[in-house]
């Protein structure tokens, strides 16, 4: 490690406060520094080559090197590097990336409005979902339900509605009006005999009952990740989406897709809403729209709720809402560049390609003896560890299994993440066929590294 390297890491100790870490252990071994990256490799300070099987955070689309949106964003800086969208103002490029995004949407999406982040995606959801019912006659519908693991962000808002536990202890949160509905883990959850599409009519039954009890005249929207992406790669168990569709159709609920990590690919389909039918009222998306390389998500809802806004804009003056950085030019004209090389390339054949081997190398590592669960679909694939496959029991979590397996696959060259012994293993899209099997020859080897360590006390 040269000197400049090993400044780094202690200059990172000494000040920088990181985000989701475990402080205790940044402060006595310091973060892993990543210096560069190129195709689906990062390379860290030490000089290792690792495969990088979380796509950053679920958001490097297109790998880690491309010159295309590395020159779009440098036009865009030397034309107009900024400009508002506040106050009736406007820039070409993003008033290009609302009409591209609105012609993409699933289901029927006529308007967009821009921030930085899937966080705050989320966050305006929630504020036009109780700014519109102040509008059209339901000023009382403001809960707002998600579901026991899952993941929408970290402003207070978005982390009340996500059910992350250690996302709410010692923060005082979620707040009152966040309620959450059960976590729809098949394997885990399932009573002996209970076939998938039972177990999801148990899942909906659940959801009416929490709405029946809140009152369905106080609930605004229920939110939803696709496919489960935070809390450990979990898809849809058969008949789900159905049933609870159902549920919030009877009781006139409004549903906001959280596509920010299924978005542009991830599942084998443009959107998770297409891979598994749902039929949103709202979309919240970022990270994979400019492929990661500015940050910049977006909010795409219908006409009949911009009526509502209208109304209250006429009413006070303005729709008194929005980020400085919202539509951001340079952020547009990457996310632009990201959506044209998407089509060139066809991104989306491409993983349906891929993900044959990339799901076939994955489903051979359920008969490793730590693996109880292998699921998956496109380039999204979720490893469930528990010490007893057959009688469901999971390890001790002061054993920390997963976190043994992600260390050896990182010793091995493949950062994959555990979440609690949950092996998510997302790599970027543009991953090839060859590389696909290197990951897998890891992950496999990291298994067994852990393995060894295991075996002796179960
Ligand atoms: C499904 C989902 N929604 C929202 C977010 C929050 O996005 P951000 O971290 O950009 O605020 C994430 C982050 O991982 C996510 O996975």
């Amino acid at each position: 490690m040269n000197a400049d390297a090993k400044h780094s890491i202690k200059a990172d100790i000494a000040h920088h406060v990181h985000p989701q870490s475990n402080l205790r252990q940044h402060a006595e071994k310091g973060p892993t520094m990543i210096t560069h990256g190129k195709g689906v490799f990062i390379y860290d300070s030490e000089g290792r080559e690792i495969i990088d099987g979380f796509s950053g955070l679920g958001c490097v689309s297109l790998g880690y090197h491309n010159e295309r949106l590395a020159d779009a964003a440098m036009g865009q800086m030397n034309t107009l590097p900024f400009a508002p969208t506040f106050y009736n103002r406007s820039h070409p490029r993003v008033a290009e990336l609302g009409e591209r995004l609105i012609g993409l949407a699933p289901g029927g999406m006529n308007r967009v409005m821009f921030q930085c982040s899937g966080s705050e995606a989320n966050d305006t959801a929630i504020k036009l979902l109780w700014y519109t019912n102040t509008a059209n006659g339901n000023p009382n519908r403001r809960k707002i339900i998600g579901r026991v693991r899952g993941y929408h962000g970290n402003t207070v808002a978005t982390v009340s509605l996500s059910g992350q536990p250690h996302m709410h202890r010692k923060f005082g949160l979620p707040l009152p009006e966040f309620k959450h509905t059960e976590l729809p883990n098949y394997y885990r959850f399932h009573i002996d005999g209970e076939s998938e599409i039972e177990f999801s009519n148990r899942m909906a039954a659940h959801f009416e009952d929490l709405v029946l009890s809140e009152g369905p005249e106080t609930v605004a929207a229920f939110f939803a990740e696709p496919a489960i992406s935070g809390g450990g790669a979990l898809m849809p168990p058969e008949g789900y989406w159905d049933a609870m569709q159902a549920v919030l159709r009877k009781y006139d609920i409004k549903f906001v897709a959280d596509e920010v990590v299924c978005g542009f690919g991830r599942t084998g389909n443009l959107w998770g809403s297409q891979t598994w039918g749902l039929k949103p009222d709202m979309v919240s998306c970022a990270k994979a729209l400019s492929a990661a390389f500015f940050p910049i998500s977006a909010l795409m809802f219908k006409d009949e709720m911009y009526a509502d806004m209208m109304k209250n804009s006429d009413e006070v003056g303005v729709f008194g809402h929005g980020y400085t950085y919202a539509g951001h030019p340079v952020g547009a004209a990457v996310a632009l560049e990201a959506l044209d090389i998407y089509d060139e390339i066809d991104l989306v054949g491409h993983v349906r390609k891929v993900s044959e081997t990339f799901l076939a190398r994955c489903r051979a590592l359920s008969d490793h003896p730590l693996v109880a669960e292998v699921r998956g679909v496109g380039l999204f694939c979720g490893l469930e560890l528990m010490k007893d496959a057959t009688k469901r029991e999971p390890f001790d979590p002061s054993w920390k299994v997963g976190e043994l397996v992600q260390n050896f696959a990182h010793d091995r060259g493949l950062y994959l993440r555990a979440i609690g012994d949950r092996m998510s293993f997302m790599p970027p899209l543009i991953i090839k066929e060859y590389e696909i099997e290197i990951a897998a020859d890891r992950f496999k080897a990291a298994l067994d590294d852990a393995w060894a360590v295991v075996r002796g006390r179960v």
